[in-house]
């Protein structure tokens, strides 16, 4: 069993308290709560900084009305959990200014390559946040019901930014498969990383 599964099925499942089924070793309460929130406003900082890398090369583009409106969403996304930073009293990550470098970068080198391109990228990214979101999802319990219903909203704009890169053409873009494993790659470890430094 992979330890995904294993999180999953002790998870709090909606219902009972946040970490109250904890095992010797795992997460306690608070610390759990400042990773999903560290997490998740780095995560959102990024996704921010991709869609901004993005329109710097394609805002005159055809996607650039569709991209301007996912980086409307993710602004949404990021203000959201700038106010839980402040009201949890939730450190940041230190990484910040390496997201800040990175996500541009990512968004601006795909858009490069063109406009499915910028799409697959796009499609990368919001599957391996969904996966992400569901799990933290998975973990809150009814003590944490406003943050776990966040999450979820979040989740399914995510899920509609997927579905817009894949009716924008994300599928047909050169080197699609290469492209999507080294996304997600670099997500998955951003993802570790943030919940730690
Ligand atoms: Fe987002
Ligand atoms: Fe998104």
């Amino acid at each position: 069993m992979s330890q995904d599964q294993h999180e999953g099925e002790r998870g709090a499942g909606r219902r009972g308290r946040t970490a109250a089924d904890r095992l010797p070793g795992d997460l306690g309460r608070d610390e759990l709560i400042a990773r999903i929130v560290r997490v998740d406003h780095a995560g959102e900082y990024g996704a921010r900084r991709i869609y901004e890398g993005q329109l710097a090369v394609l805002a005159r583009s055809p996607s650039g009305p569709v991209i301007a409106e996912m980086h409307r969403q993710e602004m949404r996304h990021l203000e959201a959990f700038e106010d839980l930073i402040g009201d949890r009293r939730v450190r940041p990550t230190a990484l910040q200014p390496l997201w800040h470098v990175a996500g541009f970068a990512l968004g601006a080198a795909t858009a490069l390559l063109g406009e499915r391109a910028a799409m697959a990228c796009t499609v990368a990214v919001e599957d391996v946040i969904d996966q992400h979101y569901a799990r933290q999802v998975e973990r809150l319990g009814d003590d944490e019901a406003e943050l776990r219903d966040t999450l979820d909203a979040f989740r399914a704009d995510e899920l509609a930014h997927r579905d817009t890169g894949l009716a924008h053409g994300a599928r047909e873009a050169p080197g699609y498969d290469a492209l999507s494993a080294a996304v997600k790659t670099g997500s998955r470890l951003a993802i570790w990383l943030s919940e730690r430094v």
